[in-house]
């Protein structure tokens, strides 16, 4: 959420950040800003994108040192005024911010009394004029003045800044938001994350909360918030450009959505062995003593991540007879605290910075349970606090809306959960290489799919305009009903809901008319009398039944008026592949809405605010 970018070195700074904020325009997109030192502070911003922003950028902004911001509104609406960089009284320094300032208020009152005015509705202002009141009792040092000044502040935040008495620094610090350091050949970059430094350096330097690091362009050092001098590992980037860019697909989502055959066979690689009958997760491989003899199993998450560890609820208990709770990790700290020592947490995260997450993570480990990660993001936050895991590798996830990481994080959980069934003898070694042997065709079944795509195109220019849809499924393809239904809502702004097949009936079969389009995902055998029925209830009511279903399913082919054939798998894979046509059929009409699918109003890919 809000992507931060900054640069010091011999070229033009201005050109590189709008390059970075670009990469980073996923993590907000309401504004866009930018200042640059040139003798003096120089500054653009406004309300609207990234390319907004590049087309103000005149040979005023040269200059070799600069940091810039995009977006995502926290407090106070999306205008000009409210943009990053915020400056301070005297017009010298500048500051961008990523997080939540909680006592702003307080602090605002405080400095008005001094004598500042404040022109924006933003917490970030105040903040900097709270640094630029502590640099003019001692105009020495601009980190002291931040460090001072971050001591009076509660929140979250990870900032940036530029004075132009101190045109051969940038200061940046964090807690609660994500930053790095790029490390470059007499450059250096500093971002929110990795995607906008690639193009520059493969060196990076993760900070941890309360460091607080000065760049210059050959040099830099990082502090802890006890002001030691810190010696930080220096991490290679394994992430190409292509990677990164949308090699002539229209929009990222649909470049993921089409990735994932890749996406899983790089999960899976060297993880699974159908021959064997064997799973090797090397992060967990430590700790699996304490998995088998966990108690009971806490997934938190928030989301499509969320939807995931659904699906891994059904995994764990099924192949390894472990109880499982899937907590919102949001709402998992407003419970009485009953986890502790015993108790295996894992949380699911894409971006592995998801502020909600971040926090059930550390209260489940400041109560004694081993957490343990399911995470997209390498080197992320979530993924250095968790005490093992297993990374999915989906590569990175750059649409907003969620795709290769599901089916990836599915991936992760069923290989975990196949793992501890083999570990705890719940499953035999035959049952596990029938597993991992259909496990390992999911990538060429995605691909079959992803092969042929008229039918859920048509499908999408019937319904482009239903201002309503329903999403049904039972035990596997429950989750995969909301996950379905959370694609379509947020991105063609379309109203949806998921349900519980079954459940249906005590509610919103109210809803249920000609006018209705209700997707059943009916391919799982052990669910396949009692979703025809559901069926039934569906046109006996008139619904618009789109059904998605195995090849030969006649009866449900018959009663479906539209339809979408995914291969056949065993049922507890099955979400793997029905989520597919799901993602498509959002993907498609939101296109035909004209929606902006990779960047959704009002979202950002990575949340990082409670
Ligand atoms: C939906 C979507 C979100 C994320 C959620 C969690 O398409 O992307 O619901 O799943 O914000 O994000 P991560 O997985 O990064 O923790």
């Amino acid at each position: 959420m809000c992507g931060i970018v900054g640069y010091i070195g011999d070229q033009q700074a201005s050109k590189i950040i709008i390059d970075g904020l670009k990469r980073l325009e996923y993590r907000g997109y309401d504004s866009a800003g930018l200042a640059v030192i040139n003798g003096e502070l120089k500054i653009k911003k406004g309300k609207g994108k990234v390319a907004s922003l590049e087309k103000m950028i005149t040979p005023s902004e040269n200059g070799t040192v600069g940091i810039g911001h995009t977006r995502w509104a926290t407090h106070g609406e999306p205008n000009d005024i409210n943009s990053h960089p915020h400056t301070g009284q005297n017009g010298k320094l500048a500051l961008v911010h990523n997080g939540i300032i909680e006592n702003y208020n307080t602090l605002k009152k405080k400095l008005s009394d001094q004598g500042y005015t404040f022109y924006s509705e933003t917490d970030t202002e105040v903040l900097t004029k709270l640094i630029e009141s502590f640099l003019e009792k001692d105009a020495s040092d601009l980190k002291k003045a931040v460090q001072l000044a971050l001591h009076q502040v509660n929140g979250t935040y990870g900032i940036a800044l530029v004075h132009s008495d101190f045109p051969d620094q940038i200061v940046v610090a964090r807690k609660g938001s994500p930053l790095l350091l790029g490390v470059g050949e007499g450059e250096m970059l500093i971002a929110s994350d990795a995607s906008a430094v690639a193009a520059y350096t493969d060196k990076v330097i993760y900070l941890d909360d309360g460091e607080i690091a000065v760049i210059r362009k050959d040099d830099y050092t990082v502090e802890s918030a006890d002001q030691i001098e810190l010696s930080k590992e220096i991490h290679e980037l394994a992430l190409s450009l292509e990677e990164i860019e949308k090699g002539g697909y229209d929009h990222f989502m649909l470049k993921e959505i089409f990735e994932q055959p890749k996406a899983l066979s790089d999960c899976l690689r060297g993880r699974i062995n159908a021959e064997e009958g064997t799973v090797t997760l090397g992060g967990i491989e430590g700790i699996m003593d304490q998995l088998v003899n966990a108690r009971r199993i806490i997934i938190a998450a928030c989301g499509t991540s969320w939807h995931s560890g659904l699906v891994g609820e059904y995994l764990f208990e099924y192949l390894a007879k472990v109880p499982v709770e899937v907590e919102y990790a949001s709402e998992f700290r407003y419970k009485e605290q009953l986890i502790g020592e015993g108790d295996v947490m894992i949380v699911i995260s894409q971006s592995g910075e998801t502020a909600d997450t971040l926090a059930a993570l550390r209260e489940a480990k400041s109560r004694g349970a081993l957490v343990l990660g399911v995470v997209n993001v390498v080197g992320s936050t979530i993924a250095r606090e968790t005490d093992a895991g297993v990374y999915i590798h989906a590569g990175p996830e750059i649409g907003v809306a969620s795709t290769k990481a599901f089916t990836a994080q599915v991936t992760v959980l069923t290989m975990m959960a196949i793992k501890l069934g083999l570990y705890k003898k719940t499953i035999d070694n035959k049952e596990a290489k029938k597993l991992i042997g259909e496990l390992a065709q999911i990538p060429a079944k995605i691909e079959e799919i992803l092969e042929s795509t008229d039918e859920i195109k048509e499908i999408s220019n019937l319904f482009s305009y239903a201002p309503n849809f329903l999403y049904l499924g039972r035990s596997y393809s429950f989750p995969v009903a909301l996950e379905g239904a959370l694609k379509l809502k947020e991105i063609s702004y379309i109203h949806a809901e998921g349900y519980p097949a079954a459940e249906m009936k005590h509610g919103p079969i109210a809803l249920i008319d000609e006018m209705m389009p209700v997707v059943v995902i009916a391919a799982t055998q052990h669910t396949n009398d009692k979703m025809i029925s559901n069926i039934e209830e569906v046109r006996a009511r008139k619904g618009r039944i789109i059904a998605i279903t195995n090849p030969g399913n006649e009866e449900v082919e018959d009663l479906a008026e539209f339809k979408s054939i995914v291969p056949e798998t065993m049922d507890v894979l099955s979400p793997l592949l029905t989520v597919i046509p799901l993602q498509l059929l959002s993907y498609y009409i939101a296109v035909n809405r004209g929606c902006n699918v990779d960047q959704p109003r009002n979202l950002a890919k990575s949340v990082t605010v409670e």
